[in-house]
């Protein structure tokens, strides 16, 4: 048994973070190959932009000033209050020495001296799609009481491995259906005519994506989130990069997609939230605003790689959407949940 202690990461306490920043490097190194690469960006912003609604807390297990472990972990205010969400990793060298289970203790503990009755977690799980992928949290989740709640795969797109001319007869065959909508391009705070129903539509994520068993529940999105989100995607460094499309006679917001794109790292970027209003289903409008927006990526970030993106399993359609504009399976991601008792 190693001794160690779990504190709070200090982000004044140069020496600390950079041994938690190591340690996040190396169990996603070990654990997790052949898909996104992680990078410090996200861990480092997550220690000092100010989130109002969603408290990062930062913890690691420390012995002698080296970090060994990490638990990330995240109190949401604004909505699904019952919920913590939180990863953990052990570095590999000091695995199966306690330290896993210390920190899943604290985060649990934790969560309920917060008043959470749920904790949760996303774990990429080995697969054959994804062979180099290693398999140390399942069964430790199992063990201490977790279930697999929702499955989710996960999708890369190659960019210069799509085939353009492919592309632009599906976008051509999805056109026709969708007349009477036009697309909007921008990136960071929406403009303020659309604002209100981009907001409207993100908060529809949370009740209309297939979410298993997971306890994730409504959310109250205003156009003020929205604004907020930008506000701390600046402050991360983050550029989204969304198209709309509107429903010309309305001019309602009728579906958007977005990708975002982390400062520092030109070749990784991420598939954000899709979604089309119920009300405008059937016009093949995921179809027209993946590729606008693949586009518009492609001529702001020429360089640029790779877009992952994941999806529940059971999310055929959008997956469809996916696999037609390049999106190749990758691996495989569950959501283990625990209620606490
Ligand atoms: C999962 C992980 C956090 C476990 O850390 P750890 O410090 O090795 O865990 P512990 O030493 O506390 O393990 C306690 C028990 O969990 C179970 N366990 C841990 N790793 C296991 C494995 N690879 N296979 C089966 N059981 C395992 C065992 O019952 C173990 O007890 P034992 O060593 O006496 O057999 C670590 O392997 C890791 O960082 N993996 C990559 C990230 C990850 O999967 N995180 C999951 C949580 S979000």
């Amino acid at each position: 048994m190693t001794h160690f202690d779990i504190v709070r990461v200090d982000p004044s306490d140069g020496p600390l973070v950079q041994s938690w920043l190591a340690a996040q490097e190396a169990v996603h190194a070990h654990d997790f190959p052949g898909l996104r690469p992680w990078t410090p960006f996200g861990a480092l912003a997550g220690l000092v932009v100010h989130d109002p609604d969603n408290r990062r807390e930062k913890w690691a297990a420390v012995c002698d000033g080296e970090v060994l472990g990490y638990l990330n972990l995240h109190l949401s205010d604004r909505d699904n209050s019952h919920l913590a969400n939180f990863e953990a990793g052990v570095a590999p060298g000091s695995r199966r020495r306690g330290i896993g289970s210390a920190l899943l203790r604290h985060a649990e503990e934790r969560a309920a001296e917060d008043g959470r009755t749920t904790v949760s977690t996303w774990l990429a799980v080995p697969h054959e799609d994804s062979p180099d992928v290693r398999g140390d949290g399942g069964p430790f989740l199992v063990d201490n009481g977790y279930q697999r709640s929702l499955e989710a795969a996960v999708r890369v797109c190659e960019l210069a491995a799509v085939d353009d001319e492919a592309l632009d007869a599906l976008r051509d065959e999805a056109e026709r259906h969708a007349s009477g909508f036009r697309l909007v391009a921008f990136h960071g705070v929406p403009p303020e005519d659309l604002i209100d129903g981009m907001a409207y539509l993100h908060a529809r994520m949370y009740t209309d994506m297939p979410l298993g068993d997971w306890d994730l529940q409504e959310a109250r999105i205003t156009a003020d989130t929205v604004r907020d989100w930008e506000r701390q995607r600046t402050q991360r460094g983050q550029l989204n990069i969304q198209t709309v499309a509107v429903h010309q006679e309305s001019g309602d917001v009728a579906g958007f997609t977005e990708i975002q794109v982390q400062s520092g790292d030109e070749r990784h970027c991420l598939q954000g939230n899709t979604i089309v209003d119920p009300r405008f289903r059937g016009h093949r409008l995921g179809t027209v605003l993946k590729i606008a927006n693949q586009r518009r990526l492609a001529s702001m970030r020429p360089w640029m790689r790779y877009v992952w993106t994941g999806n529940a399993e059971s999310n055929t359609q959008m997956i469809a959407i996916n696999e037609s504009v390049g999106y190749r399976l990758a691996g495989h991601e569950t959501v283990f949940q625990k209620k606490l008792s």
